[in-house]
C-alpha cells in the first residue's frame, strides 16, 4: 500500500500475474482512503493540467507516456475537487496499473490472461474509496457497485441487474489482439465475476481498459460525458473544447482588469471560458460572420441563465461585436491579450486565403495590443503560413513558446507571442509590407461557413 504519489515506483514482481508489474490498490491515509485518479487532457496541455492539479488539489501529477493523460493521488475527502478541474476531459479511478505488462505472443493466450486478471483486481478497495466520498461525486453507480464487490453473488439476487460496459482504448502496434477483442474477453470475465449485465449504451458502470504499448491501466469512469462540454450549447463547425480554451487562457496568464480580445470568436468558446474562469479580466468576442456572432450571444445568454437559475445574478465580463479583424474598431495600444483560434484553412476558410489573412490580422493585432507588455496566444494548424507571417512582422511580435496540440486529429500549434516595444510602421519589414499578403501558396478551398 502506498500514500500520495509513490505508486509509480511500486512494482510488485510477485503478484499473481507473472507477466505483469502491478501497482497496488488504494491506501488508507489517516481517516481517508487514497485513490489514484486518471484524467484525459487535451494532448499537449499535460503540463498545464499537472500545474492546475498542484495548484487546486496540492498534489503532484504524473504525466503518462501515453500523451493526453495524467495521474495523481487524491484522498476521498478531496475527491469532489477533481470535478472542478478545468483542464481535464474525462476522469477515472485507477483500479490497477501495470507499467510493463508482458503480453503473451499469441492472441489466445493474451485474451485468456486478461480474462484471468479480471477477478483478481482490487475492485472492492477502489469502490470503498469512491463510496466513502458519497455526496461529493457520482455515487449512484458506485453504490451499486459496492453491493456487488462486497459479495458478488448477492448481485444475482438484485431485481434490477447492474448494467456495465468495458471500453478498451488501445495504442501501440505490437499487440496481437484488437481493442474489441480485449474489451469483449475482459468484459466477459467481469460479467461472470459480478453477475452484471453488459449494456453498451445504457450502463451504470463503465470499466476502462487502457492499453498503451506495454502500459495497462484498468479504471472506473467518474465522468459520463467529457467535461469539455461544459459551456457551449450552440455549436459551430469548429467549436473548440473548453478544456483546450482553458489551456490557452492559462498560457497568457490573465491579470485583473486585463482587456482580452478574441477577434475571431466563432461560438465564443475561448472568451466564455475566460469570463467564467478568469473573471477579473474583461473579454471582447468578435467575428465577421453573423451566424458566429449569434451563436456566441446565445452561448453567453445560456450560461447567464444557468447562473441566474442557481442564484448567481452577477453578469459575465464579456461583450460581443460583429467586426472584421483586419479593421478593428479598437483604439491603438489598448488591449492586453489577444487570444484566437485562427481558420486552419481546412474546415474553416482556405489555405490560400490565409496567405492574405494571417499577415493582415497579425498586423492589426499588433496595432491594438500594448507595445512592450501585450501578448497573443494563437492556435493554428497552418503552421507554414503562420511562421512566415510572424517572420514578416519583423520587430512587432516575438515568438516565446509553442505548445503542440491535437485538434480533432490535426497537429496544430498554440503560439505564445509577445508584443515587443517596437512602434508600428518603424521596422523595415513593417514598412515594406504593412497590409500586403505573403506569397500565396496552398490549395483554394471554398468551404467557409455560409452566413
Ligand atoms: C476556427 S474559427 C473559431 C472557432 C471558435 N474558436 C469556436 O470555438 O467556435 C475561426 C473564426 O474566424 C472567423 N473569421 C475569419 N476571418 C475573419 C475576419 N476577417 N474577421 C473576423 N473574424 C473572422 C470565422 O468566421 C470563424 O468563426
Amino acid at each position: 500500500m502506498s500514500c500520495h504519489g509513490d505508486r509509480d515506483a511500486d512494482h510488485d514482481q510477485e503478484t499473481t500475474e507473472p507477466s505483469a508489474s502491478f501497482t497496488d490498490s488504494p491506501a488508507v491515509c489517516e481517516d481517508h482512503i487514497s485513490v489514484t485518479i486518471g484524467a484525459t487532457v487535451p494532448t499537449g496541455f499535460e503540463v498545464t493540467a499537472a500545474e492546475e492539479v498542484k495548484e487546486k488539489i496540492g498534489v503532484d501529477a504524473r504525466i503518462s507516456k501515453d500523451r493526453g493523460r495524467i495521474y495523481f493521488p487524491v484522498t476521498t475527502d478531496k475527491l469532489f475537487q477533481v470535478h472542478l478541474l478545468r483542464s481535464v476531459d474525462n476522469l477515472f479511478v485507477v483500479v490497477a496499473e501495470y507499467n510493463h505488462y508482458q503480453f503473451k505472443e499469441s492472441k489466445e493466450e493474451t485474451l485468456m490472461e486478461l480474462q484471468q486478471l479480471a477477478p483478481t483486481l482490487p475492485w472492492q478497495e477502489v469502490d470503498q474509496a469512491v463510496v466513502a466520498a458519497e455526496g461529493q461525486t457520482k455515487t449512484e453507480n458506485t453504490s451499486d457497485m459496492a453491493k456487488c464487490t462486497q459479495n458478488p453473488e448477492d448481485s444475482a439476487l438484485e431485481t434490477k441487474p447492474i448494467k456495465f460496459r468495458v471500453t478498451c482504448n488501445r495504442a501501440g502496434d505490437k499487440h496481437s489482439f484488437s481493442s474489441n477483442e480485449a474489451a469483449r474477453d475482459f468484459g466477459g470475465a467481469v460479467q461472470e465475476f459480478f453477475q452484471w449485465k453488459a449494456d453498451m449504451t445504457k450502463f451504470d458502470i463503465e470499466v476502462l481498459l487502457n492499453i498503451h504499448n506495454e502500459e495497462v491501466v484498468i479504471g472506473i469512469a467518474l465522468t459520463e460525458e467529457s467535461l469539455h462540454r461544459r459551456n457551449i450549447s450552440h455549436f459551430g463547425p469548429t467549436t473548440l473544447r473548453s478544456t483546450l480554451c482553458y489551456g490557452m487562457l492559462r498560457l497568457c496568464k490573465p491579470q485583473a482588469s486585463d482587456v482580452i480580445l478574441d477577434p475571431m470568436c466563432g461560438t465564443g468558446a475561448i472568451p466564455l471560458e475566460g469570463a467564467i474562469e478568469f473573471s477579473s479580466s474583461f473579454y471582447i468576442a468578435g467575428d465577421n460572420n453573423d451566424m458566429a456572432v449569434n451563436r456566441t450571444v446565445n452561448n453567453i445568454c445560456h450560461i447567464q441563465k444557468r447562473r441566474a437559475d442557481k442564484g448567481n445574478a452577477s453578469g459575465l465580463p464579456i461583450d460581443t461585436v460583429r467586426w472584421d479583424l483586419c479593421n478593428l474598431p479598437i483604439r491603438t495600444s489598448s488591449v492586453d491579450i489577444i487570444i484566437a483560434d485562427m481558420p486552419f484553412g481546412k474546415r474553416m476558410g482556405s489555405k490560400k486565403r490565409n496567405w492574405d489573412l494571417y499577415p493582415s490580422c497579425l498586423r492589426e493585432m499588433a496595432r491594438v495590443c500594448r507595445p512592450g507588455s501585450g501578448k497573443a496566444v494563437l492556435l493554428t494548424q497552418d503552421k507554414k503560413c503562420f511562421a512566415k507571417a510572424v517572420s514578416r512582422m519583423g520587430g512587432l511580435w516575438r515568438k516565446v513558446h509553442t505548445v503542440w496540440v491535437n485538434v480533432g486529429g490535426l497537429h496544430a500549434g498554440v503560439y505564445l507571442l509577445k508584443r515587443t516595444g517596437a512602434a508600428l510602421g518603424q521596422t523595415p519589414e513593417d514598412l515594406q509590407d504593412s497590409r500586403g499578403s505573403l506569397n500565396k501558396q496552398g490549395d483554394e478551398k471554398e468551404d467557409q461557413e455560409p452566413s
